[in-house]
């Protein structure tokens, strides 16, 4: 069984992070996203990976590198443009060959795997198996229908009258089956060849395609609100550590990081959180659910339920909340007179000032 990991695709909901850096590389719990994925791969038993990479090649090939370290053997497949999920498939075929594989979204967060999921696969071997999950808004995904059987009897992608709430998780598991499929459907409203139709075409072919609903765990982690919300939980299960240096005039009070070279100064910090290596972090405050990456300086500022990415500064600013802050970003207190606002902000930036 092989792995074909997407890791493509532009990323407009979390722009302007997207615009210099690939989504799929956004840390949650300073590692990125894309990681946890190839482990649960890796702990399922599949060794052999395919990454789809697109724009962001370059940058996905850099962090990843040959995937020895997750024990797994990368093979990079370019997609020229994002031209869909089964469009992935389709250019995959060599590498993929006739053996049965999963596919598995870079930009989705699974909390417990797939290694059950991989195992029932092999041990059934259906021609597809999807994963299901209860969403509040399926409009923004694809949309499974069941029957009362539990059978899927029609998938819908993005449907602006949803038949059910039940939405396709970013991980799929196929036979061969799937490329005549592929080569069989054409590109969508939105220019895409999209998965979602490969397997209608594969249930109007009466195919055996399977349907597991999760109960667990799972974020599409396109978003900001997401992305906070995925980097809440994976904080709650860090290993406390204190591998910088904290004065005697700081608190660290819960389940707190601190990472080798890291530096806290007078400030108090609430855990679960991480601060990542050399970063300094002085007269603050650091409030729970927040990840601190590497290189950063927060001073004189107070911070929570944030993820504030390697190299960025805040000096002299309270509050910041449910915040996703950039690489280099520099925040810093505008004098008192003239009162006002000044902004630097890339395209597609968002922010909200009390004021
Ligand atoms: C894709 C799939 C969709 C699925 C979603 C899960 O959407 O097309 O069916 O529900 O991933 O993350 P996209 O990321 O292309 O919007």
């Amino acid at each position: 069984m092989k792995a074909l990991v997407l890791s493509g695709g532009a990323g407009t909901r979390l722009r302007p992070i997207t615009h210099t850096s690939a989504k799929q590389l956004v840390p949650v719990a300073n590692k990125p996203v894309l990681f946890y994925g190839l482990e649960a791969i890796a702990d399922a038993g599949i060794t052999e990976v395919g990454i789809i990479v697109g724009e962001t090649a370059e940058e996905i090939r850099e962090a990843v590198g040959d995937g020895s370290r997750f024990g797994i053997d990368v093979t990079y497949i370019p997609q020229e443009q994002p031209l869909g999920l089964a469009h992935a498939v389709l250019i995959a075929r060599d590498f993929l060959g006739d053996d049965d594989f999963v596919m598995y979204l870079g930009d989705n967060f699974i909390v417990g795997g797939i290694t059950g999921l991989v195992d029932e696969f092999r041990r059934e071997r259906p021609d597809a198996q999807i994963l299901l999950t209860q969403v509040p808004n399926p409009t923004a995904f694809g949309v499974a229908e069941l029957d009362a059987d539990g059978l899927v009897v029609g998938l819908e992608e993005k449907p602006k009258e949803p038949k059910s709430d039940l939405a396709l998780v970013g991980v799929y598991l196929f036979t061969p089956a799937v490329h005549e499929a592929v080569r069989s459907i054409e590109p969508s409203w939105r220019g895409e060849l999209e998965i979602t139709h490969a397997l209608q075409w594969l249930i109007d072919q009466k195919r055996d395609v399977r349907s597991t609903t999760i109960r667990g765990y799972w974020k599409d982690t396109g978003n900001v609100t997401d992305m906070l919300e995925v980097n809440r939980t994976v904080l709650e299960t860090v290993e406390p550590a204190q591998q910088g240096e904290v004065d005697e005039d700081s608190e660290i009070i819960g389940r707190v990081r601190i990472e080798p070279g890291a530096k806290v100064n007078g400030s108090r910090i609430v855990g679960p959180a991480i601060i990542g290596a050399r970063s300094v972090i002085s007269g603050a405050y650091v409030g729970p659910f927040t990840s601190v990456s590497d290189d950063v300086r927060i001073e004189d500022s107070e911070i929570e339920y944030s993820i504030v990415l390697r190299g960025a500064s805040l000096a002299g600013v309270r509050r910041v909340e449910a915040s996703l802050i950039g690489r280099d970003v520099e925040v810093t207190p505008a004098p008192r007179s003239p009162s006002a606002h000044r902004l630097v902000l890339g395209d597609h930036s968002k922010v909200q000032i009390s004021s």
